[in-house]
């Protein structure tokens, strides 16, 4: 492992909260070395992650989960692998997010099959909103890269409506609102359980534009 967390930071590793009190937004660079930041929100247990860090050992890889188990997870099969670009970090996604990446640092954010939470009485718990997506087009740097996938109709149809008022994210297949072939090589836990059930899965790509984020 080529992290350079201090020996606080590591001793608070398994319990996802080492950053917390660090100075925000993080000094990525001097935490884990390589090329590239990306953020994977919502990992589950992190085996997207793994593979997709394991694939391209030139990008560095963030896990973002408020999943404790999960999180707890990764950590676990990260100490078991040779993959050096990963480090994981527990918390909420809409404060992490804002708080630990500065504007323009980030080079793709993934967002795999989030729980579309259809109930009104739970709005406040998706991560496709244009909330969400202003924060992450603040965070990608001009041609970084948003990747959706849900196996949801309605969800999908709902993240084109958030993603439309936010002016410097834009579609990177304007013909058509969704692709349904992965942009990825691998899979993830729920993407293969939907695949599995033969569910029509929508995959949704934005490009952040080159001209600032006015929001
Ligand atoms: C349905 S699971 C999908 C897991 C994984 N991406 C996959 O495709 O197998 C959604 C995950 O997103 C996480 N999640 C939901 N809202 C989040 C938030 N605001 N911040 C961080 N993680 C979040 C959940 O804890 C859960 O693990």
């Amino acid at each position: 492992m080529t992290w350079t967390l201090n020996e606080r930071q590591r001793s608070r590793l398994p319990l996802g909260d080492w950053w917390k009190d660090e100075e925000l937004p993080l000094e990525w660079d001097g935490l884990f070395r390589g090329g590239p930041l990306n953020v994977e929100v919502g990992f589950g247990k992190g085996e997207f992650l793994l593979t997709q860090a394991a694939e391209n050992p030139h990008m560095r890889y963030v896990g973002l989960e408020m999943y404790r188990e999960g999180f707890q997870h990764l950590v676990k099969m990260l100490e078991r692998s040779e993959v050096e670009n990963v480090l994981p970090l527990e918390g909420d996604a809409y404060i992490v997010m804002n708080l630990a990446f500065a504007e323009g640092s980030l080079h793709g954010i993934y967002v795999n099959y989030p729980d579309p939470w259809p109930k009104e009485k739970h709005a406040r718990r998706r991560l496709f909103t244009e909330e969400f997506f202003s924060i992450a087009a603040r965070k990608l740097e001009p041609g970084g890269h948003l990747f959706l996938a849900t196996d949801d109709p309605e969800y999908a149809g709902q993240a084109m409506e958030q993603l439309r008022p936010v002016r410097s994210l834009r579609s990177t297949h304007p013909g058509r609102p969704f692709l349904d072939r992965s942009p990825y090589s691998v899979s993830t836990r729920y993407e293969s359980r939907w695949i599995a059930e033969g569910r029509p899965l929508h995959y949704i790509v934005y490009e952040r534009t080159v001209e600032p984020c006015h929001m």
